[in-house]
């Protein structure tokens, strides 16, 4: 049995600029990531990372080169598809956070529900699906407290149940922990991989080595190419671990 690919990108490549001020933020990328799999994007600052993540999240498209998601060739789809096809599969994860501060965490998590059309989600059911995203992070007791009223952590937490809510094939998160203390950090990769062990399709993007460990496979870009593609030999429950120390030490040097 194959597995399935979820994003399939072939000979990819986007070129800011015109005539000899050309940049080829991405210079042909192929790529697969299949079905379950919990990818780090890594590279240096201007290689082409958010470029990259632009295009995996449907906002932007390439130049030149194909990007099959979840089996639909969506290179060359219209703005309006695009948009289409974003509340339809994908969940996003920022690391600002981005939740609306007058909204409280259930508000917020049912924001992408809310304008989804097909089908449209009837507004007695929103709040229950929201709880039940805000179970799965952990926070279902937080439901009522506004975005000022938590942690970093647990805003980013309510973010990823904003992420979940819509059941998208794919989740991408840019820098989830870029804004978090180390404690916060190792808490959210310990929700992100607990998520990826039942059954999620996570990609993120993050320039920190010591989180990139805690996925399945740390791809780098330099210069809008791939430079490396590597599996994490460690398994889950060696992964599991290795979170769960890193929680408790850091939690002994923080004041
Ligand atoms: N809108 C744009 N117009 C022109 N050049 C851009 C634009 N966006 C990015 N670039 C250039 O493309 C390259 C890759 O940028 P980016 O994808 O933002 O890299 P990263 O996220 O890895 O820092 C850089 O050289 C950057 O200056
Ligand atoms: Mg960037």
């Amino acid at each position: 049995m194959s597995a399935t690919a979820i994003i399939e990108i072939i000979d990819l490549k986007k070129i800011y600029g015109t005539g000899d001020v050309q940049v080829a933020a991405l210079d042909g990328v192929s790529l697969k990531i299949n079905q379950g799999e919990f990818v780090a994007i890594m590279g240096p600052s201007g290689s082409g990372k958010s470029t990259l993540m632009n295009i995996l999240a449907c906002l932007d498209r390439p130049t030149e080169g194909s990007y099959i998601l979840d089996g639909e060739d969506v290179s060359n789809l219209s703005r309006v598809q695009l948009a289409h096809i974003r509340n339809r599969k994908l969940g996003f994860v920022f690391q600002s956070y981005n939740l609306l501060p007058r909204l409280d965490a259930a508000e917020n998590v049912m924001l992408p529900i809310i304008y989804q059309r097909d089908p449209p989600v009837p507004v007695g059911e929103r709040r229950d699906k929201a709880l039940a995203a805000l179970d799965v992070v952990g926070l279902a007791n937080r439901a009522h407290h506004l975005p000022k009223a938590l942690s970093g952590g647990q805003q980013q937490r309510v973010a990823i149940a904003r992420a979940l809510i819509n059941d998208p094939v794919l989740i991408l998160a840019d820098e989830p922990t870029g804004n978090l203390d180390s404690r916060s950090s190792y808490e959210i990769m310990a929700l992100l991989h607990g998520l990826h062990e039942r059954g999620r399709t996570i990609v993120m993007v993050t320039h920190e080595p010591d989180i990139a460990q805690y996925t399945g496979r740390i791809i780098s870009i330099r210069d809008g190419k791939l430079e490396t593609d590597k599996q994490n030999g460690k398994l889950g429950e060696e992964l599991r671990q290795k979170l769960r120390l890193a929680i408790q030490e850091s939690a002994g040097t923080e004041s």
